[in-house]
């Protein structure tokens, strides 16, 4: 099947075909979304907390973003690999930005970025996109201002929020971004701005109208623990099958069930009686 590129991700919205986009942070999860037919995965900065146990994703660092994105590019074919920069990099100088993306495509092997923000970072979106660097936008719960939002709540509720949302995701759009991830924002503001933009919106807890949906894998497979937000659906009770597989692997080493006669090799029999003597 064909790679997906910025310009099918144009046709998808035109043609109104809905586009799946799943995170994923290893190989084996890659290999799984390409599977399983995901249009774009997400190296998302949420690696710091799924996978790396941080309480935010405020210390994933850019090495670390290098790291995962490696190895989900060498598990993914079709679909559009984006990674998320990390805290901070999108509000440095021209330069630097321009630098951590060019790393996460040459060493990483990301189609493209993703940044988190609107007006205060559209001078480096630009200065992206103008190197011919596709920049996912990404606004609403924007996790990385997290502690000054004072937790993860939900964005754009009031008229003068959702017309700043509005107003900036326009912004984005004429900087030239290829897709804007809107999380967390309500289903009608939402829509609102996935019927102006002419690049698709994908939306995480931003309801029915969205071009397309993003989801966190340890979400979709409950990996993560029995607490998920109310815009995560569950597809696979997933971290309770593997631990239950671990715990009978567990269960077997302790009674010597395992390993088994079939999981054995022997030594030539005239070799074994010269080793016993
Ligand atoms: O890091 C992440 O997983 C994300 C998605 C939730 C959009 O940014
Ligand atoms: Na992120």
């Amino acid at each position: 099947k064909k790679r997906v590129t910025t310009r099918t991700l144009i046709k998808m919205k035109q043609a109104n075909e809905p586009i799946a986009m799943i995170t994923a942070y290893d190989y084996p999860a890659a290999k799984m979304a390409e599977a399983a037919g995901a249009d774009m995965i997400l190296v998302g900065d949420s690696l710091g907390m799924v996978v790396l146990g941080y309480d935010s994703t405020i210390p994933v660092t850019l090495e670390d973003m290098l790291h995962h994105t490696k190895a989900v590019t060498r598990g993914a074919n079709r679909a559009m690999v984006i990674a998320d920069l990390p805290f901070m990099v999108a509000h440095l100088s021209r330069d630097e930005v321009l630098k951590a993306a060019a790393r996460l495509m040459q060493e990483g092997g990301a189609y493209g970025v993703k940044l988190e923000g609107g007006r205060e970072i559209i001078e480096n979106v630009r200065a992206l996109t103008q190197a011919g660097i596709p920049v996912v936008g990404h606004l609403g719960l924007t996790p990385q201002s997290v502690n000054q939002f004072g937790g993860y709540v939900i964005q754009g509720k009031e008229l003068a929020a959702a017309e700043r949302l509005i107003e900036e995701a326009q912004h984005l759009e004429q900087a030239g971004i290829c897709a804007l991830v809107l999380e967390c924002v309500p289903e009608e503001l939402a829509r609102l701005i996935s019927e102006k933009l002419r690049v698709p919106t994908i939306g995480i807890g931003a309801g029915r109208h969205c071009d397309g949906q993003v989801l966190v894998y340890h979400d979709v497979l409950a990996l993560g623990g029995e607490w998920h937000p109310s815009f995560v659906k569950v597809y696979r009770q997933a971290g309770r099958m593997m631990t239950e597989g671990i715990a009978e692997y567990v269960q077997e080493v302790k009674n010597r069930q395992f390993p088994q006669e079939e999981h054995v090799t022997h030594l030539a029999g005239e070799i074994a009686e010269q080793l016993y003597g």
